[in-house]
Parts: structure tokens; C-alpha cells; sequence
């Protein structure tokens, strides 16, 4: 823990309690020359959805973004269109957590909203003085959905260390 951690912010966080929203106008300037959002510019809204759900579930100080993985668009988005992101923090480890992130995407003149992308991304807490990692509070697990849901949480995690391992292996190899 931080110095600057106050004692109480480490005790157990239902994940529905970072759950948060962003929407946004698709404009011209975002979409690539057949009138479709980029890509880039919908993994960058999901970075911060996702980050502001991690934010929040520590409640206080600074995170930064470890992976984004796992992201698969289903379809496109049109110039004119509101997107809206939803994300939730669905792990917490130590002082990592992982947020899954939802997006749909609908014209202005109806709500009538598609599923246009989902994925993960995994956030570290970080000491405002040194920037090192800090612990995070624990997801609280209370029903058997929450249990699975931190078992198949701890199985992507896993993952994704083993392809940070290669990562840093590949690394060394270039040096
Ligand atoms: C993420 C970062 C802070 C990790 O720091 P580190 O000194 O390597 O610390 P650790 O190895 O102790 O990792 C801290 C936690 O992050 C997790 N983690 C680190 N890299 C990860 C990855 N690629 N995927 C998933 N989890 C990761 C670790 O498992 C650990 O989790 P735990 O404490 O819950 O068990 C560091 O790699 C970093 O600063 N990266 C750049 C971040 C950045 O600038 N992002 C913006 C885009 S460039």
C-alpha cells in the first residue's frame, strides 16, 4: 500500500460499482474515406471508458493502461452516428484490473442501438509520487456468476502474461 492509500479504499468493490458510460457524435474528421469510424479512434474511447471503470474502482489516484486485448468489432459505424461505450471492471488482482467494454453504435433519429464492439483492457494503479504499481481493492465475489466470472478473468489474465513474457523475451533478443 501507499503511503498516500487511506486504509478503507482497500476493502472489497462489487464491480457493478465502476460501471460507467461515454457516448459521442461519429464526425467526419473520425471516419476513414468510405465514412466509417476508425478503428484507432473507437480503441482510444474504450482505453478511456475502460479507464475511467478502473478509476473508479480504486477510487483515487492515478492508473495507467497495461493490455488492450481481445477487442473484436463486429461492425462498422457511420459518419453521424452516436456511439456509446460501457465498461465495467471484471478483475482486480493485485494492483492490476481488467475491464470488459461494451459498444454500441445508433443513428441519431432512433434508438435503436447495434452491438458494434467488445473487449478487455487491464489498467495499473500507480503511486502518485513514484509512479510504482499499488494495490487496488479486491472484486467482491458473491454469486456463482461472480465466481465464474473471475475464473475465466483469472484464465484471460493468464494469457496475457504469457504473451507479456514472449513480449519482453522478443525484446532482449532485439538488444
Ligand atoms: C504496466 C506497468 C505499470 C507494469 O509495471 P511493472 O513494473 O512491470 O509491474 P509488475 O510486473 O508488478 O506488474 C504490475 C501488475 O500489472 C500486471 N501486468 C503488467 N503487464 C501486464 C500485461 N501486459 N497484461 C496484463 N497484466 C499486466 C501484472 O500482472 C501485475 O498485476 P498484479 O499486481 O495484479 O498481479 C509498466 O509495464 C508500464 O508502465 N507500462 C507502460 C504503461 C503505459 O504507458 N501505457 C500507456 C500506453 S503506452
Amino acid at each position: 500500500m501507499s503511503p498516500h492509500t487511506p486504509a478503507d479504499s482497500l476493502a472489497p468493490r462489487p464491480g457493478s460499482a465502476s460501471r460507467v458510460s461515454l457516448s459521442t457524435l461519429v464526425t467526419p474528421d473520425q471516419t476513414n474515406p468510405y465514412g466509417t469510424l476508425h478503428g484507432g479512434v473507437l480503441l482510444r474511447l474504450a482505453d478511456e471508458c475502460g479507464a475511467i471503470a478502473a478509476i473508479r474502482h480504486v477510487g483515487h489516484g492515478q492508473i495507467t493502461t497495461a493490455a488492450i486485448d481481445s477487442f473484436t468489432f463486429i461492425g462498422p459505424v457511420f459518419v453521424g452516428e452516436r456511439v456509446e461505450l460501457v465498461a465495467e471492471v471484471t478483475y482486480a488482482g493485485r494492483t492490476s484490473m481488467e475491464a470488459f467494454i461494451e459498444i454500441h453504435a445508433e443513428p441519431l433519429h432512433k434508438a435503436e442501438p447495434r452491438k458494434v464492439g467488445v473487449g478487455y483492457a487491464v489498467y495499473v494503479a500507480l503511486c502518485e509520487l513514484d509512479r510504482k504499481p499499488v494495490r487496488v481493492p479486491p472484486l467482491l465475489c458473491e454469486t456463482e456468476s461472480d465466481r465464474r466470472r473471475d475464473e475465466e478473468a483469472r484464465a484471460r489474465q493468464a494469457i496475457r502474461l504469457a504473451r507479456r513474457a514472449e513480449a519482453l523475451a522478443h525484446r532482449e533478443e532485439l538488444h
